[in-house]
């Protein structure tokens, strides 16, 4: 499913130079690792400040509150992505409220995210978290055009997504602040837990760099209740070396996408979607954004049994995300049921993840796609 091996031998002797430069130095916990990698990460995105932390569930919490939602508020955020789009709201002491997704990108549907604004649910709403899910930009136009509407603040989840743009904007510039999460499976991956948030905004920058560390603005002394979620140096450093290789990863992945494609067309397996019969739908890239393909989706209707078949064959296969977050069990008081959200529903019974890295080989795709082909046959 992934080799991280393939990426790490290349970059072999640049890491532990970096890795031994912060032990020489002893700058183990922020410092000038970190604030170097904010700095280079801060030019990359054409953002104005980025402030590393501890993992992407704590950079969606400290965006949350850095930009004031607490308790009293609600943020609408969706039903089909990692646990932490959801609990992060519920740890900034606010309200989930979950509007359905898009059956062609699996992102916020912006249509739905309206009609729950007037709904009954609605009037708490202080916020929109959408996620850029699979390292596709969740529907900007539509959603930010909504948040001035009606005052709602944008965070963007786009912990899935360094590098996706949407009309020429990076992930990460687009909202009041987002939150990136550098999990060693993400596109850009530290050496263990470590994440981000990004803001135009220096309140925000300034709030998220006191919480971050205790509440702290001056040493011992605590004007909010914060927490201990700083980068460590060693993340900081590995950063930086491998933030320098994300753009051609990036279009590797991209490449690979491009490959899929045309390899499950030739093979007669691509279907129009949204929804399979007895193919593949093939995962879709919206006019004006720039994917980055952190996930390659297909949708079919077997999944269980092809997934079982790629197993026999010894081909990594994923299900991102099999239980929608509604009806996850630490979610129940949340008073959502069964059929509350068809769309992340059924696609939970029909998504499947193919291999997809930078380095992944065309011969392995026509393996994958071949195997698919025969299951399907
Ligand atoms: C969409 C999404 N949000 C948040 C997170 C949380 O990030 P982390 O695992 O770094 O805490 C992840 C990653 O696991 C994710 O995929």
């Amino acid at each position: 499913m992934l080799d991280l091996k393939r990426q790490y031998r290349p970059l072999h002797r640049e890491l532990l130079d970096a890795v031994e430069a912060v032990l020489e130095k002893q700058h183990f916990i922020l410092g000038e690792p970190v604030a170097a990698f904010e700095r280079a990460a801060a030019g990359q995105l054409g953002v104005a400040h980025a402030v590393g932390c501890s993992s992407g569930t704590d950079a969606l919490w400290l965006a949350l509150a850095g930009a004031g939602i607490g308790p009293g508020d609600a943020v609408v955020t969706t039903p089909f992505s990692f646990f932490a789009s959801v609990s992060a709201i519920l740890r900034a002491g606010a309200t989930p409220v979950l509007a359905d997704i898009e059956p062609t990108t699996f992102n916020l549907d912006p249509v739905v995210v309206e009609c729950v604004l007037d709904g009954p649910r609605g009037a708490a709403v202080r916020a929109i978290l959408p996620v850029h899910l699979f390292g596709q930009c969740a529907g900007w136009t539509s959603l930010s055009c909504i948040g001035e509407d009606r005052g709602l603040k944008l965070i963007e989840d786009a912990a899935q997504a360094w590098g996706a743009e949407w009309k020429g904007v990076k992930a990460g510039a687009l909202g009041a602040a987002a939150a990136f999460s550098f999990y060693p499976t993400k596109n850009l991956s530290a050496a263990g837990d470590a994440g981000m948030v990004t803001t135009n905004s220096e309140d925000v920058a300034e709030r998220v760099r006191m919480l971050r560390q205790h509440g702290m603005r001056r040493r011992y002394h605590h004007d909010e209740m914060g927490w201990n979620a700083r980068m460590d140096g060693f993340q900081g450093a590995i950063l930086s070396v491998k933030l320098k290789y994300i753009d051609g990863w990036n279009h590797a992945r991209r490449a690979a996408a491009r490959r899929y494609h045309a390899l499950f067309h030739a093979a007669g397996l691509a279907e129009a979607g949204p929804y399979p019969v007895h193919g593949a739908v093939l995962p879709h890239e919206v006019p004006g954004s720039r994917h980055v393909w952190h996930q390659y989706v297909i949708r079919t209707p077997r999944r269980d049994a092809l997934r079982d078949f790629l197993v026999i064959r010894q081909i990594g296969s994923e299900i991102y995300y099999p239980v929608p977050l509604h009806l996850q069990e630490a979610l129940k008081s949340l008073g959502y049921a069964e059929g509350s959200f068809p769309e992340a529903e059924r696609a939970a019974k029909e998504v499947l993840a193919l291999p997809i890295f930078p380095e992944l080989r065309e011969d392995e795709q026509q393996t994958v796609v071949g195997a698919i082909a025969e299951f399907l046959s």
